[in-house]
């Protein structure tokens, strides 16, 4: 349990290069938000009470990201490495003096239960603790030399020897350590090393030489996957996609073809609800238990009750209601409309700031005209109404209950209770004009 108060350091402030990108690298999505909430949201989960995001002077963005979800802010300018990052968020921490974990802003997977066991090898005794992983390419990371079951220090790939290059343990960035000493350390660092920075990493052998213990936690490979490019923010989408799903199969959802479907970091999925393959949550969505979302159907900011059926091919927008045992079928798109139990808009309409009574009924190709190029109108329709294919319901009008629409309709004005509304011009019948057009034409033709 924990002992000691915590507190999390968030680097953030490199420059990203490799990604090619105006945004900060931190800014870049994984499960449809920025990768550095997925970081201050781990801090949480320890139980880090005070949290710093370190950024840069080149993207005062993710300055404003930490403020908005409640973080101190550090700026560090210019960057001079990781020890340096470190250092920026001292004046933050002032009067800290718990434990203080150091998380990279770029590394979106790693999971509470691993961050757990750094602070605990504090707690049993380290002074400081780094999270190690030992991937199939070790590539360039930092390699952990460690002797006796102790971490003796952090050397660096470019600074390593050939020996230490064959070293298949390193470091991911996750580093702590009780926050006084992690800064006394940091100011003995220098930046005497391959690459001119002050590194973080140092504190290690710092910390050894003065007789203090230091240990490696081994972490899965998979979750301390750092972004550093599209390609490895590709990856960290599926491999958090992959994790979601499961998650969600095993709390009751079916999916018939996973590796199809895409959830975002907040979507909400009942048990028992269908998901058949290639469905898509953006953002905010709730689908609650026995919902049925056929193939190729798009959410987003929606509420999606027990029972409803959606598509194929459907597209819930934000503020899209669909109430128990609702449908909303192939090509209909909804947006900022509650349906009511039962309502149906099986195929081909657009249901814009509108209210849809229970069982309710609308027709194919109805659409709502909600815009007049300035403001935004509503469309009310009671319960019970059926609307007739083909109707243009032009906003703000309100349709009501148990009333008929007649197909083709342009309704422009309100329609009472159980009447019946014709917004159409009036049928004329020609009697034998189809054959007197085509005897003239034919005559026209043999003169020619
Ligand atoms: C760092 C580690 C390396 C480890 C690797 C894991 C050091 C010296 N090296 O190397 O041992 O294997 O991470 O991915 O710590 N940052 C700042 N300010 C800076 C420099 C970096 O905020 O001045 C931030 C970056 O935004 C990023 C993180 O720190 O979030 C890591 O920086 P990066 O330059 O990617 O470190 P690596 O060279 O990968
Ligand atoms: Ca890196």
């Amino acid at each position: 349990m924990m002992t000691q108060p915590r507190a999390a350091i968030i680097l953030a402030a490199g420059l990203g290069t490799r990604m090619k990108s105006g945004l900060p690298k931190c800014m870049h999505q994984v499960g449809g938000r920025p990768m550095l909430e997925w970081s201050i949201d781990l801090a949480r989960q320890v139980g880090a009470e005070s949290i710093v995001t370190v950024y840069g002077q080149q993207s005062p963005q993710i300055g404003a990201l930490g403020e908005a979800n409640g973080t101190a802010t550090a700026l560090q300018d210019p960057p001079l490495g990781t020890g340096h990052a470190v250092q920026s968020a001292q004046d933050a921490m002032s009067g800290f003096g718990g434990n203080a974990i150091v998380l990279y802003g770029d590394t979106p997977l790693i999971t509470a239960a691993t961050v757990e066991k750094v602070f605990t090898a504090l707690e049993d005794g380290a002074s400081v603790a780094v999270l190690g992983f030992s991937p199939d390419d070790p590539a360039a990371y930092g390699r952990l030399v460690v002797k006796d079951g102790l971490l003796d220090r952090i050397v660096e790939f470019k600074d390593a020897s050939e020996e230490e290059r064959a070293i298949g343990f390193v470091n991911s960035g996750v580093l702590a350590a009780p926050a006084p000493l992690l800064f006394e350390l940091l100011g003995e660092v220098t930046n005497d090393n391959a690459n001119g920075e002050y590194y973080l990493t140092d504190v290690v052998g710092l910390a050894r030489a003065r007789g203090l213990k230091a240990v490696a936690v081994e972490g899965d490979a998979a979750e301390v996957l750092g972004v550093n490019s599209r390609v490895d923010l590709a990856e960290a989408e599926a491999s958090w996609q992959r994790r979601r799903r499961d998650e969600l199969m095993r709390d009751g959802v079916t999916m018939t073809a996973p590796e199809t479907v895409f959830v975002a970091h907040d979507t909400q999925i009942g048990p028992d609800v269908i998901l058949e393959p290639n469905v898509v949550f953006g953002p905010g969505v709730t689908v609650e238990s026995g919902a049925h979302i056929h193939a190729f159907s798009h959410l987003e900011g929606c509420v999606v009750h027990g029972g409803a059926v959606i598509g194929p091919y459907a597209r819930l927008r934000p503020g899209a209601d669909i109430g128990e045992g609702a449908k909303i079928g192939n090509f209909v798109e909804v947006k900022k409309s509650t349906f009511g139990k039962g309502a149906k808009a099986n195929h081909l309409a657009y249901i814009g700031d509108a209210t849809v009574g229970s069982k309710a009924n609308i027709g194919a190709g109805t659409i709502t005209c909600n815009y007049d190029g300035f403001g935004k109108h509503q469309t009310h329709i009671g319960e019970g109404a059926f609307i007739g294919s083909n109707s243009s319901l032009v906003a703000p009008v309100s349709i009501g209950k148990g009333a008929y629409t007649g197909s083709g309709g342009v309704v422009t004005d309100n329609v009472p209770d159980d009447a019946l509304a014709l917004g159409r011009a009036k049928q004329v019948n020609k009697e034998g004009w189809a054959a007197r057009f085509r005897a003239a034409m034919e005559k026209r033709k043999s003169e020619s």
